[in-house]
């Protein structure tokens, strides 16, 4: 019993939580996916034992381990464009399509070497695809990704090829392109994970506190110059910083009609969270107003929701800056 409640401690199963739950479904999906990739392998790896009719078993038993595997990966963590996923079905057809050609040809080992390649290949062109056409800012890292691995999976299949009769390769081959798959799937996550270039206007390293907020404020000041605020005539500029050292910016935006207007922290939070972002550690809010100006309730309660008790709020006018914490700004939070 003790052992079981652990273990659920460890999933983070907690029904009425619905962060926790999101995370634990996609930590569950992930590790489906790489199961489902180990038992492909696995798979392809008794195929020499198998013929006939058996082939077509096993044939369809990757597919639906491969496509499964793909349905978890991307609608579990992938956050890449929607063309991704008609692709992979696309490319998971041709290897399929591949699969039988090459099972019907030559041994086990060099199936499976040889369809990594195949795999590795495609998603290289396709990624140098997306980067030569300017799709996405992380298609450049993908291609290398994607390079880098056809020629590790190359390498195997030249080594499968050299020794194919020594058990230590029989067996250490497969184990290798384990390896691979379970690298390439914590790699190419971590490259689908990055902020969308456009929003993302710089990263701060590391700094000391002072010179991070002060670097903060300048780029909330000149987000402050695209304001559009023709009714009230009162410009503000706000400026995020994510967990991940990413900034965002944002300025007020007044309509016509009065009520459709936009806070500047509310449309630095909405670039920050459209690129990915959850988390926040500091806002800075520029305004020329004579006193410095806090953001406004409504704005208070958004910043609180997704930079908690700690955020640090920095406000500023051209000669002056205070900092708070958030607890002391909105010390009784509304929350759900
Ligand atoms: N404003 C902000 O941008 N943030 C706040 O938290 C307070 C108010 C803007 C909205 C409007 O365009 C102008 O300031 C005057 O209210
Ligand atoms: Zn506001």
């Amino acid at each position: 019993m003790r052992i079981l409640k652990k273990l659920v401690g460890c999933c983070e199963i907690d029904l009425s939580n619905s962060e926790k739950n999101k995370r634990f479904g996609r930590a569950l999906s992930e590790l489906i996916s790489i199961l489902f990739a180990v038992v492909f392998g696995v798979g392809l790896s008794q195929l020499g034992e198998l013929q006939g009719r058996h082939d077509l078993f096993v044939l369809l038993v990757g597919y639906a381990a491969i496509t499964l595997s793909w349905w978890g990966y991307h609608y579990g963590t992938i956050e890449g464009p929607q063309e991704t996923n008609a692709l992979s079905y696309l490319i998971d057809v041709l290897i399929v399509a591949l699969y039988w050609f090459l099972i019907n040809w030559r041994e086990p080992l060099y199936v499976v070497a040889l369809l990594y390649v195949i795999m590795f290949v495609l998603y290289s062109l396709w990624e140098a695809i997306r980067w030569l056409q300017d799709r996405w800012n992380g298609a450049s890292q993908a291609t290398l990704c994607n390079v880098g691995f056809t020629i590790w999976a190359m390498w195997v299949v030249v080594a499968a090829v050299l020794e194919p009769r020594l058990p230590v390769v029989a067996s250490v081959v497969p184990a290798l392109l384990f390896l691979s798959v379970i690298g390439y799937r914590i790699l190419i996550r971590h490259v689908y994970r990055q902020p969308t270039e456009q929003l993302q206007l710089a990263r701060i390293p590391t700094k000391p506190l002072e010179a991070a907020d002060a670097e903060l404020v300048a780029m909330a000041a000149s987000a402050r110059e695209k304001a559009l605020a023709k009714l009230s005539g009162y410009r503000v500029g706000a400026a995020v910083l994510a967990r991940s050292g990413h900034v965002y910016v944002g300025c007020n935006i007044e309509f016509d009609n009065y009520s459709n207007t936009l806070h500047a922290e509310e449309v630095a939070l909405a670039a920050g969270v459209v690129s990915g972002e959850t988390e926040f550690e500091a806002v800075a809010i520029v305004t020329d107003a004579p006193s410095v100006a806090w953001p406004c309730g409504m704005c208070l309660q958004s910043l609180y929701e997704l930079g908690g008790k700690d955020l640090r709020v920095i406000a500023s006018n051209s000669h002056r800056q205070e900092v708070k914490a958030m607890r002391d700004l909105l010390p009784h939070a509304f929350a759900l």
